[in-house]
């Protein structure tokens, strides 16, 4: 009796578990984005070669169960045949816990040299869900396209570290001529000023020569006439 009591309380345990293992199997329920930063909305995304782009994936979980996103992945084909792969881009691997009912933002990055054309780019994320089941979800799925690196930019860095050299050597120089002639520096200093009274005759020359050039008939003003009685 006991025995028979058990095995079927096992019975009903295994069916509850069964049950809630294929309950759980079922594809997650997560709304997946993938958008590029410096994309301008409507347009292509650019894909700068060479550099590390940056793409904000973001996980929305709809489902009543946590998930792991284990890595992102992704493929750059040509963009008239998709199964036509031209690179395999790098895994990134994160093992973040996306909650249920919660939301996950992770980032991804794509360098990779390729000449300026358009190409096909698809992003795959692996989640896991509490059973350790994978599901390879879609990420990302459309065309980018590739361009050069602004060359103006390296231009522009260029100039900058010719004025920052310019202007260290300027202030090497200051130095020197600060450090190799500070009698030059004392004499200037030294300069006697002009007494009020040396001033003044020095304004009343000025004055002499300016009255050449004065009209005669101006220079008979009451002013003048006053000063000399
Ligand atoms: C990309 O990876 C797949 C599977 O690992 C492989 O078959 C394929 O040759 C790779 N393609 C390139 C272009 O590396
Ligand atoms: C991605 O898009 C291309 C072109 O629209 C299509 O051929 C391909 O089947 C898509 N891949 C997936 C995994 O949906
Ligand atoms: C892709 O980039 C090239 C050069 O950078 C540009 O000429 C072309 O118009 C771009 N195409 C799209 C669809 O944005």
């Amino acid at each position: 009796m006991f025995g028979l009591k058990s095995t079927l309380k096992a019975l009903v345990c295994g069916a509850l578990l069964l049950a809630s293992v294929s309950a759980q199997d079922s594809a997650p329920n997560v709304a997946i984005s993938a958008e590029f930063p410096n994309a301008i909305a409507g347009l292509t995304p650019n894909i700068v070669s060479g550099e590390a782009n940056s793409v904000k994936v973001t996980f929305k979980n709809t489902g009543k169960t946590d998930l792991k996103v284990n890595l992102i992945v992704g493929t750059v084909a040509e963009s008239d045949d998709y199964n036509n792969i031209i690179r395999n881009l790098t895994a990134y691997k994160y093992g973040t816990t996306l909650k249920a009912d919660g939301t996950l933002i992770l980032p991804y990055s794509i360098k990779m040299e390729h000449a300026s054309r358009e190409v096909g780019l698809t992003l795959m994320a692996d989640l896991i869900d509490s059973n350790k089941n994978h599901f390879p979800v879609l990420v990302y799925n459309s065309t980018v396209n590739f361009t050069e690196p602004v060359q103006s930019w390296i231009d522009l860095q260029l100039i900058f570290l010719y004025i920052l050299i310019a202007g260290i050597f300027a202030a090497i120089g200051m130095f020197i001529k600060d450090a190799m002639a500070p009698e030059t520096k004392k004499t200037v200093k030294k300069t006697p000023a002009m007494t009020p009274e040396e001033r003044e005759a020095a304004l009343e020359k000025m004055k002499v020569l300016d009255e050449d050039w004065i009209p005669e008939h101006h220079k008979k003003s009451p002013r003048v006439v006053k000063r000399r009685a």
